[in-house]
């Protein structure tokens, strides 16, 4: 008895040590704008800029940077990302700023003379790095849309890496995590190896000097000018592929969104080279047909649905999916519903399909939030859903202490060796293969959604591969389960993506009971890798015309507004 006591209480006590905290069911609530971001710094200072009467667009161009300095992480100007807008006209569009391969690249790069992968070449350190395409968006965003001075929206950011950045509980524990590679991938020690603690101030006095160098001189200082010599000599130094024609060959692109209907709302979202819209179109397009709202929100027929409809996606990710100015993408097919409907022919819910029946691979995934998004709506009703990524936290750990940024590994998401996952467990092909110039498939997903016409969310988030399917549950809990925004974030969540085949969950975040029948029904359940699956930013407009904010509990995520 006494045994059984103990055995019940360890039990309790080692679920609530993995239970996520969810305190606030209800999200900050504004009249007229919101900015929802990683860091309250980020999110504070987009906001004051709407406050001084700039736009969505010139508060993404402030809120990125200041990310980019609040949350050395994910945030960045070493990386790249994706941005979906749709202003009060209705007018929608999407900007691709992702990273590229360098001119030096070839398919085989990182494989040994027998055709393995080496070991840590396309994560850690200079080889793993591509051409950054952060600044360049920005600047592309602010050249079209903006109306505030460059001068005006970077100059709080510059104050922002002046002033420094107080170091949170979380963060103290990303900086411990990461130390060792740090001093693995740089050749000096740099100063986020020192033992910050939470409550310290770190200053970023080098990227105060780049970003105001960048304020000064624009677009071109990073990528022709003292910052781009800088930065491609250091990189050479460091043994990477990227050259300063690397840089001066850089551009942003403007690329149409994926759109399509669910019910009566419509989805605008990512296109290739992001695999994030077309994958959530064709997940949304497989269980449109069913009654999810009756079935129950997380209930065993809901989660075996959608786990069906994500298996079946994931699949043709690997093998459809790439940058479009390479590979030709089957776009209209794969996102039509006769498609989807032929694909979900052999469901059933008597038994899972089997991944090997779709398909074959044998991979595993490794989830985590690396990346960052942040959302944006402004007092004049234009909104703006941006994702933005370094890749793996601290991306390939490789940081100019001259220039005060953090190098992007984003190399790993070509496919190195067909056959061969990446750090996500996501199996790519002849579509995702490297090349000179092309951009690596993602799966960011900014993503906005119109209902009857009229603005309704704006969303994303962080995760690899579980970013598509972390969206895909926050829309279903706002639009079939009637949720508000932060509730409808809180929410555990769980993840399938063709291979490896189980179902991957929160843990305690779903009840014994639809554990069991999911299990006796065949479903491989994982509740160990996946303490945290995605960490969504989103805003929600409100039957009152109000705003509701709903920044994911699950990090250090912040709403501010007005
Ligand atoms: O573009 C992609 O899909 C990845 N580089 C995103 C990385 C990410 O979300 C990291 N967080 N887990």
């Amino acid at each position: 008895m006494k045994n059984l006591y103990i055995l019940i209480l360890f039990i309790f006590i080692t679920n609530c040590k993995t239970t996520i905290k969810k305190e606030n069911k209800i999200g900050l609530i504004t009249n007229k704008a919101m900015v929802v971001s990683a860091r309250k710094e980020a999110s504070k200072i987009g906001v004051d800029i709407l406050k001084k009467g700039g736009n969505a667009f010139d508060a993404m161009v402030a809120t990125e940077l200041a990310l980019a300095v609040s949350y050395p992480y994910a945030g960045n100007i070493g990386g790249g990302g994706f941005m979906v807008y749709r202003k009060n006209t209705g007018e929608i569009g999407a900007l691709d700023y992702r990273e590229k391969a360098p001119l030096a690249s070839e398919r085989d790069m990182y494989l040994d003379s027998l055709g393995a992968i080496i070991e840590n070449k396309s994560t850690l350190g200079a080889t793993a790095v591509g051409v950054p395409g952060t600044v360049a968006g920005v600047f592309e965003v602010h050249r079209k849309f903006g109306s505030l001075s460059i001068k005006e929206i970077i100059q709080p950011v510059i104050e922002l890496a002046k002033n420094g950045v107080i170091v949170t509980e979380k963060q103290e524990k990303r900086l411990q995590k990461h130390r060792s590679n740090f001093f693995k991938a740089n050749k000096d020690s740099i100063h986020l190896t020192r033992e910050w603690k939470k409550g310290d101030t770190i200053k970023y006095n080098a990227l105060a000097e780049t970003l105001t160098r960048i304020q000064k001189n624009g677009r071109d200082e990073f990528y022709k000018g003292e910052t781009a010599k800088k930065l491609a000599a250091f990189l050479q130094e460091n043994g990477g592929y990227i050259t300063e024609e690397d840089l001066a060959k850089y551009e942003a692109k403007w690329r149409t969104p994926i759109t399509f209907q669910y019910d009566d709302l419509r989805i605008i979202s990512m296109s290739p080279p992001s695999s994030g819209g077309i994958c959530l179109a064709q997940i949304m397009n497989s269980i449109e047909p069913y009654d999810l709202h009756n079935f129950g929100h997380n209930s065993t027929k809901s989660i075996q649905l959608i786990t069906e409809a994500e298996r079946r996606a994931y699949a043709d990710r690997s093998y459809f999916l790439g940058d479009p100015d390479f590979v030709s993408i089957p776009q209209k097919e794969l996102i039509s519903k006769k498609y989807a409907t032929k694909r979900m022919s052999n469901f059933s819910f008597e038994k899972p399909t089997s991944s090997k029946d779709i398909s074959h691979g044998n991979i595993e995934i490794i989830e985590s939030n690396e990346t960052t998004h942040y959302s944006i709506v402004d007092q004049f009703g234009n909104a703006v859903s941006v994702t933005t990524t370094i890749n793996a936290g601290y991306g390939s750990k490789l940081y100019c202490s001259e220039l005060g940024f953090f190098l992007n590994n984003e190399m790993d998401d070509f496919s190195s060796k067909p056959g061969v996952p990446n750090m996500f467990g996501l199996l790519g092909a002849e579509a995702n293969k490297i090349v000179p110039e092309k951009r690596m498939l993602s799966s960011m997903t900014p993503t906005i959604v119109e209902k009857n016409g009229n603005l309704f969310m704006v969303v994303g988030t962080p995760g690899g591969s579980t970013i598509i399917t972390s969206v895909l549950q926050t829309i279903l809990n706002v639009h079939e389960y009637k949720m508000g925004m932060q509730e409808a974030v809180n929410q555990s969540r769980f993840h399938h993506q063709w291979f490896p085949d189980d179902i991957k969950m929160e843990p305690n975040g779903f009840s014994t009971e639809v554990k069991n029948k999911l299990h006796q029904i065949g479903y491989n359940l994982n509740e160990k890798n996946s303490l945290v699956i995605g960490k969504v930013d989103a805003i929600l407009v409100l039957p009152n015309g109000k705003l509701e904010g709903g920044a994911d509990q699950r990090g250090d995520d912040k709403a501010e507004g007005f």
